[in-house]
């Protein structure tokens, strides 16, 4: 156990990397107000998410905050998804290690839905999880009414396992907690 911990300290994730579509790169305190209007206050964004549309570009400031301290921490790595041909703030991936696993949040501005980019975004975060010593699986959970979701999942080469429980308070649509499909893609399948 010490050693997956000494491991997990010396994760070392790229700040930055391209994709045929994106440039993923780590949030800047400056980046809040493009993160607000892209997607952070839209409501059917986050219909399915675990937080709020956010009332005020200050929410936003205060998250981008806790998304720098977090990486510092190595508790959650964070990247902005900048279109390449436009330069233009898209949305944001997340990947949570855990011990030997890593779990995956995302979101996407609306006006880009449906055009392939959020699979790329998890194609790429997946292939580099893979390649850090500790990860034996990378994991993800969605509303099961979330079916956008789940496809991105699938295309990127994840598994569904399952359906957890009332796993996840999405406080948009419920006050209780919702059910979740359960994908995943681990070091040997
Ligand atoms: C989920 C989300 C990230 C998808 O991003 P995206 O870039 O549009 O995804 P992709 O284009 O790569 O793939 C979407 C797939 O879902 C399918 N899809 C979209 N809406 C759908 C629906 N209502 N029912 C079934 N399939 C749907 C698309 O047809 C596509 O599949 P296909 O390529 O086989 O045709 C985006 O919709 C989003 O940000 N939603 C709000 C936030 C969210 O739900 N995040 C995930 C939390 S678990």
């Amino acid at each position: 156990m010490a050693h997956l911990l000494k491991i997990d300290f010396l994760m070392n994730p790229p700040e930055s990397f391209h994709t045929a579509r994106l440039l993923l790169r780590k949030p800047r305190p400056e980046d809040a107000p493009l993160i607000f209007a892209a997607y952070a206050q839209d409501a059917e964004v986050t219909r399915y998410l675990t937080w709020p549309p956010h009332k005020t570009v200050g929410v936003t400031q205060a998250v981008v905050e806790r998304l720098l301290a977090a990486w510092q921490s190595g508790a959650e790595f964070s990247w902005l998804l900048f279109s390449r041909a436009g330069d233009e703030l898209v949305g944001a991936i997340s990947a949570r290690p855990d011990g030997h696993r890593i779990d995956l949040g995302y979101v996407l501005a609306r006006c880009h839905w449906t055009q392939g980019l959020m699979t790329e975004a998890v194609l790429a975060v997946v292939q580099w999880a893979l390649t850090e010593p500790s990860v034996f699986r990378v994991w993800a959970v969605c509303d099961t009414e979330n079916p956008a979701s789940g496809r991105v999942l699938e295309k990127a080469g994840l598994k569904r396992e399952g359906i957890l429980r009332q796993w996840a308070l999405h406080p948009n649509i419920s006050a209780t907690p919702r059910d979740c499909f359960s994908y995943a893609k681990t070091r040997n399948a």
